[in-house]
């Protein structure tokens, strides 16, 4: 059986190079649990990284250590309230259950309906069951600002009575609209200066903590931003020969040297070569020649995947810039340099810049910087839009 697991959020066989942020993550769940102030921690990197990897890990330890979790993956299209509701609703019904914080955890039902009932004008978007009559002047003002504020304290009392915890995890926090992460950013404050258990672990691309800092000024004081890389090459090896070693097939080194060489320790692509090395070695110890072979159809598979369900979202005005972006290398690029490959005014760019940055597809590391957000894309655009044409 193939032990590697490329794909999106797939656990992989072996969690390598990350103890660091494992140990700190549990520090701060201890301190949650013993209502301690504790930072929330938003986990920031490229696609494929294994952000969410580590983002589900966390959430399994939260559950182990008894604390009552949410888990949301945001949507690009859909409101933070009506992603919210649904899992804040069964988080309530399930600290209902607690004898100690029932009526606590009830007046929070009430206050989700309220919030709900009123925030619907705004976020049609907003579907839930709703179990209790609203509380008139409980988190009902139409004001997500407001409201958040006052539905997630209700869950905070409800959670401290319970002696537990709230840890809300959100994933592709980058979806997120500015003025709803204005909004769970106050909220969170306003919980953590009343002492209630409730905090976020998020994850996000790059240019989520700009966003964050763009919505709150004071968020970058507010959270902890862990930034999560390729891995570096003791731990990429590991990643590679670990579970291969479990199931007693070695690697030469120069095998080794060779996968990490090519996917620069990207957790996703290390996934991919490997599976595909496995597939294709007849004998152990696997050789570079085999590792050779084995990267034709790893990067054909990425091409098909990975690569390719982010290439198909685009617009060929978008196809054309990110396309720019991949003649000049894998960049950071400056807005003149990509215009003038495209023979194209800085100023005439900017909306199809801003698409893509909302999209997910590239970044801003610093003011009139572009950068992918996808590792090694430059290459895969070289690859699939060949030749001059979209340059006209
Ligand atoms: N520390 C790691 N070591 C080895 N493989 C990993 C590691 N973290 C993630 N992966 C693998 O990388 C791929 C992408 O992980 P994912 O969590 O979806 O990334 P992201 O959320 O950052 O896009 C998955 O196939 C996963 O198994
Ligand atoms: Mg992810």
């Amino acid at each position: 059986m193939n032990p590697y697991a490329p794909g999106a959020g797939t656990p992989p066989p072996e969690l390598a190079g990350r103890d660091d942020l494992l140990r700190s993550m549990q520090v701060a769940l201890a301190r949650v649990r013993r209502r301690s102030p504790t930072k929330s921690v938003l986990m920031v990197g490229l696609r494929g990284v294994g952000k969410t990897v580590l983002l589900s890990r966390f959430r399994d330890d939260a559950e182990r250590a008894g604390l009552q979790t949410v888990w949301i993956e945001a949507p690009e299209s859909r409101s933070l309230p009506a992603i919210l509701a649904p899992q804040l609703r069964q988080a309530l019904i399930r600290l209902s259950r607690s004898e100690r914080a029932r009526d606590l955890a009830r007046r929070g039902l009430r206050a989700l309906a309220g919030f709900a009932k009123a925030l619907r004008v705004t976020y049609e978007d907003i579907q839930v069951g709703l179990d209790l009559e609203p509380e008139a002047g409980l988190a009902d003002s139409g004001d997500l600002e407001h409201d958040l504020q006052e539905l997630l304290e209700v869950v905070g009392n409800a959670a401290a009575a319970a002696e537990t915890a709230l840890v809300l995890f959100i994933d592709e926090l980058q979806y997120v609209a500015e003025e709803e992460l204005a909004a769970l950013i106050i909220a969170l404050l306003r919980s953590a200066q009343r002492q209630l258990p409730v905090v976020l672990v998020g994850a996000g691309l790059p240019q989520l903590r700009g966003r964050m800092g763009r919505a709150k000024s004071y968020a970058e004081r507010l959270f902890d931003f862990p930034e999560v890389g390729p891995l570096p090459s003791a731990a990429a090896r590991v990643a590679i020969s670990k579970p291969a070693e479990d199931a007693g097939v070695a690697f030469r080194e120069e095998a080794l040297r060779r996968i990490v060489e090519e996917t620069q320790g990207y957790p996703y692509f290390l996934q991919e070569w490997g599976k595909h090395v496995w597939n294709i070695a007849a004998t152990s110890p696997i050789t570079e020649e085999d590792v050779a072979t084995a990267s034709e159809s790893a990067v054909a598979a990425l091409d098909e995947s990975f690569f390719r369900v982010r290439f198909d979202r685009l617009t060929p005005s978008e196809k054309a810039y990110l396309r720019a972006m991949a003649e000049l290398g894998p960049g950071p690029h400056r807005s003149g340099d990509i215009a003038e490959q495209l023979h194209r005014k800085v100023t005439s760019l900017g909306p199809v810049r801003s698409h893509l940055i909302s999209k997910g597809m590239v970044w801003s590391p610093s003011h009139g910087d572009t950068a992918f957000t996808v590792p090694l894309f430059d290459e895969f655009m070289r690859r699939i839009m060949p030749g001059n044409q979209w340059r006209s």
